[in-house]
């Protein structure tokens, strides 16, 4: 396995070069319609992901979040992956869940309440660990923002907890991709659960391990990927904080840092058994100390100089995320000109993005492309 996935490395490589050289774009289609990928190479339309699914409008990662990114236009769904008691993994994008499920409200559930250290901060609440799969799913998802997005919170308490079979369910139905995250797998190890045994079992049997499959797999650890270089031919994200370092590093006692990554010799690393980077955004177009835009940094283009594709998160419409650049209004909740910024990102040659609000991405892609024919 290890050395057939060297010698698809060395193709992509060798695929990346040529398209350079004629300034072509050529790909594989791993989406529906107008999605086109090499992965490990550049993209020639760039990928609309449902971060979380489409959490603008319904509270993330349910089943209703997932749907309705799809049927937005997103390319791929997000599913956050932690896990239950009995070992099965579940779309959440922390195991602590108190602040995404009505958890709180379940009188039954009262004395598991704990306080835990993961990935060295000290957190209060309940712990999907703690949780089987039965008991965790007569729990029910509520909005993570609601005074950002109060119009969400009339879903509270209607949708479970999906497991990552039914995402993949989901995506299976309408022919879209999913983009999987384990979330705290050094953690996971550590108490016996493991993510990246479920998460390959579960890929394994439905078909979905393979290099041609509608999937990445993406984490901000280094360790998980480079074992699952190993044993899937799935395309592999290697998520970039924009500050810090991957929790498996500094448990390691290792002082590598995101920083490292994303220079031209970190790069070079990742490529070895990655096929692209997801980096925090404002990696690729800074904000000084006031939230304005800064000039653009090299890094989408030295990321497909070694070969990655990119991949930047999150892409979120109120005024709050957005640089005052492209803010409107003094309310940090209204939306500002998103569009812009995505015109912005587009422009630099990204090859996806990670969106809260996937109609708004596809329509700037829709833009960008009809103005770049
Ligand atoms: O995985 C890309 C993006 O989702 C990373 O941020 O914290 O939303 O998982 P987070
Ligand atoms: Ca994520």
């Amino acid at each position: 396995m290890f050395s057939k996935r060297l010698s698809y490395r060395r193709l992509l490589a060798a695929t990346l070069a040529a398209a350079l050289a004629v300034g072509l774009m050529i790909g594989l289609s791993i989406g529906p319609a107008s999605a086109q990928v090499i992965p490990g190479a550049a993209a020639a339309t760039p990928l609309v992901i449902g971060h979380r699914g489409a959490p603008g409008y319904r509270p993330e990662h349910t089943l209703a979040s997932y749907e309705l990114a799809i049927r937005m236009g997103a390319d791929f769904i997000e599913p956050d992956l932690v896990s239950t008691k009995d070992g099965v993994l579940v779309a959440r994008h922390e195991n602590e869940i108190s602040t995404t499920t009505n958890v709180a409200d379940h009188p039954e559930f009262a004395d598991r309440l704990a306080t835990k250290t993961v990935d060295g901060l000290s957190l209060t609440g309940w712990f999907t660990e703690d949780f089987t799969l039965a008991e965790l799913k007569t729990l029910r998802a509520k909005e993570r923002l609601p005074d950002v997005r109060p119009n969400n919170t009339i879903y509270d308490g209607r949708f479970p907890i999906p497991t990552f079979q039914e995402v993949i369910d989901l995506a299976a139905r309408y022919r879209v991709g999913i983009y999987p995250e384990t979330k705290h797998p050094t953690y996971f190890d550590s108490i016996g659960l493991s993510l990246e045994e479920p998460l390959v079992a579960t890929l394994r049997a439905n078909g979905l391990d393979g290099a041609d499959a509608k999937v990445f797999v993406q984490s901000f650890e280094t360790t998980n990927l480079r074992q699952l270089n190993r044993v899937i031919d799935v395309p592999l994200v290697q998520l970039i904080g924009g500050t810090g370092a991957p929790y498996d590093l500094v448990a390691a006692g290792s002082d590598l840092t995101y920083d490292d990554l994303v220079t031209q010799a970190g790069l070079r690393q990742i490529a070895r058994y990655a096929d692209g980077i997801g980096p925090d955004k404002n990696r690729i177009v800074p904000r000084d100390a006031a939230g304005f835009l800064l000039e653009p940094t090299a890094l989408v283009d030295n990321a497909h100089v070694a070969g990655l594709l990119v991949h930047p998160y999150t892409f979120r419409a109120e005024n709050m995320f957005l640089p005052m650049d492209f803010r409107i209004g003094t309310d940090p909740n209204r939306y500002g000109d998103i569009a812009a910024e995505y015109e912005l990102f587009f422009g630099l040659g990204v090859d996806g993005l990670f969106a809260d609000q996937p109609d708004i991405a596809v329509y700037a892609r829709r833009l960008a492309t009809d103005e770049a024919a």
